[in-house]
């Protein structure tokens, strides 16, 4: 999409073709499966059978988003994923999940428009320079440009904690502005910083101004692939590279991350890739942001509990670790001794199984062909050497286990492989995925809030009662 205009089809038919195939088969293959049963507003306090970890648990109503586990559909505001990722781009998914509906022409070219403006965080960047990003996870250094975005953005902390000046008179090259003198020191080495001002307490003015409106969800949506891009270029001991305004929002991010232009067919499949990973129900992500948001924090800091929860290896970060996995059995031939050994030693397979979906993700039925499209369009034999791997991994879980306990593939099993084709470095993986899930994070925390109630499940207490205070010389060794 160039500034609001869908860009041209026909350069990349054949990757439309490859979903409508996929979306097809994925019909074929789920047929058989129970209708859902429509779902339909409730009437609260409902009773649902919750397992540890909140498993079945429903904790609010939505219209963004439905995952049917039992065929292995998702749904974005009753549009179907096959549809969208054949037809739609990352931007006007992004809209749908925040709005409700598709955009018109001019409601798009607005959207773009706002994209365009926050995608250039160049204080955000300068500020993100000053860190150690080189030496942290690419996931820390998301989170930690997100709140350097709060704060290059936010009224609050400016209002409730300007200070009129602060000075550091001396200190030596290792101390830093401490309040307390050194122990064995007769004088300070160095002074005090002129106390801070005190917080101001946060007027009700100052409160509103926390950034949780619709604004904030284009600037986290648009920043969050330039803040993502910038990590990976000093990570690469380059600088951050500026937007391309003439690019769409996945053309940008694949440039600003890698430094060079993607051919259309990279843009499309990066461009899917996005609209896959925007939204699924209550992941734990999703989960987290919106509990953060709950507490009325603000947007910020909503999405930068959403980035922390999806780096788990069990969640988001899966990705990464499949593309290591992969390269670990290295062949093929290898797989089956491998796997032999990892049902024996009952270790979980990365990329496979689902809390919701109990058959195959419909989101790894596109991303597996698109790997495809990619390793064989492409010229990287290690690529070419990963699919197959993985292909032949796909076809002995299937068999180990897969129809009797429901574990196939999921978003994370392929799509480490297209990001590789794509010259993306495994551990940029995840922030791919927080890029796109952004959208979904900020839209149902926009949602919830709407009818806000903190969330406050219980815990069973299972332990004892009645102990009587033991002193110190009285207890055991
Ligand atoms: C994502 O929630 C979402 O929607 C998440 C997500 C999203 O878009 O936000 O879809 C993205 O997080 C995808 C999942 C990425 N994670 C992985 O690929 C890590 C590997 N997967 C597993 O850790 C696991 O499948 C989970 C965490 C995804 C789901 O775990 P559950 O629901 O807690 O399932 P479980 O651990 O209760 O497993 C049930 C059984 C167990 O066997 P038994 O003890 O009953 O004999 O299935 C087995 C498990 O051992 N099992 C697996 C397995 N996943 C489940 N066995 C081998 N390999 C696996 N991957």
């Amino acid at each position: 999409m160039r500034n609001g205009k869908v860009y041209d089809r026909k350069l990349t038919k054949d990757i439309t073709d490859i979903i409508l195939k996929a979306a097809k088969k994925a019909k074929r293959e789920t047929s058989s499966e129970p209708e859902p049963e429509l779902t339909k507003p409730l009437k609260w306090p409902i009773k649902c059978l919750v397992g540890p970890g909140l498993e079945g648990a429903i904790s609010c109503e939505t219209k963004i988003g439905y995952v049917n586990g039992a065929k292995g559909w998702l749904i974005y505001r009753g549009y179907d994923i096959f549809d969208l990722c054949a037809y739609s781009t990352f931007e006007e998914v992004s809209y749908l999940l925040l709005h409700g509906d598709l955009p018109s022409r001019a409601q798009l070219e607005a959207f773009n428009n706002k994209l365009i403006q926050y995608r250039h965080p160049l204080e955000t960047k300068r500020m993100l320079m000053s860190f150690p990003i080189e030496d942290m996870s690419a996931m820390a250094g998301l989170r930690l440009g997100v709140n350097l975005m709060r704060l290059e953005c936010t009224v609050a902390d400016e209002e409730a904690y300007k200070t009129e000046h602060s000075r550091v008179i001396s200190s030596d090259e290792d101390s830093i502005p401490m309040e307390t003198k050194p122990r064995g020191e007769e004088k300070a080495i160095y002074e005090f910083i002129e106390k801070r001002k005190k917080k101001k307490e946060r007027t009700a003015e100052a409160a509103r101004k926390l950034p949780t409106g619709i604004e904030s969800s284009y600037h986290l949506i648009s920043g969050t692939a330039s803040i993502a891009a910038a990590v990976a270029r000093i990570k690469q001991g380059h600088l951050p590279i500026e937007a391309d305004p003439k690019l769409s929002h996945a053309a940008n991010f694949l440039y600003m991350m890698t430094g060079r232009k993607p051919t259309p067919q990279e843009e499309r499949v990066m461009d899917i890739a996005l609209i896959l990973h925007a939204d699924h129900g209550m992941n734990a992500s999703t989960f987290a942001a919106m509990v953060v948001a709950s507490t009325l924090s603000d947007m910020y800091l909503s999405v930068g509990s959403g980035i922390a929860a999806l780096t788990g290896p069990l969640h988001g970060g899966a990705n990464e670790e499949v593309l290591y996995m992969l390269k670990h059995i290295g062949s093929p031939e290898n797989v089956k001794p491998w796997l032999a050994h990892k049902i024996a030693a009952k270790e979980k397979i990365m990329g496979f199984g689902h809390r919701v979906y109990k058959a195959y993700d419909p989101r790894a039925r596109v991303l597996g062909p698109l790997s495809e499209y990619l390793v064989n369009t492409g010229t990287d034999k290690e690529a070419k050497v990963l699919f197959h791997t993985a292909k032949t991994l796909e076809k002995e879980v299937l068999a180990s286990f897969g129809e009797e306990k429901k574990i196939f593939p999921n978003v994370d099993f392929y799509s480490g492989i297209a990001y590789s084709s794509l010259g993306i470095k495994p551990e940029l993986f995840t922030p791919i995925f927080a890029v796109s899930r952004v959208a979904g994070w900020t839209a149902r925390v926009q949602e919830y809030l709407q009818h806000n109630r903190i969330f406050r499940p219980r815990s069973m207490y299972t332990g004892r009662f009645d102990l009587k205070y033991v002193p110190m010389e009285k207890r055991g060794k």
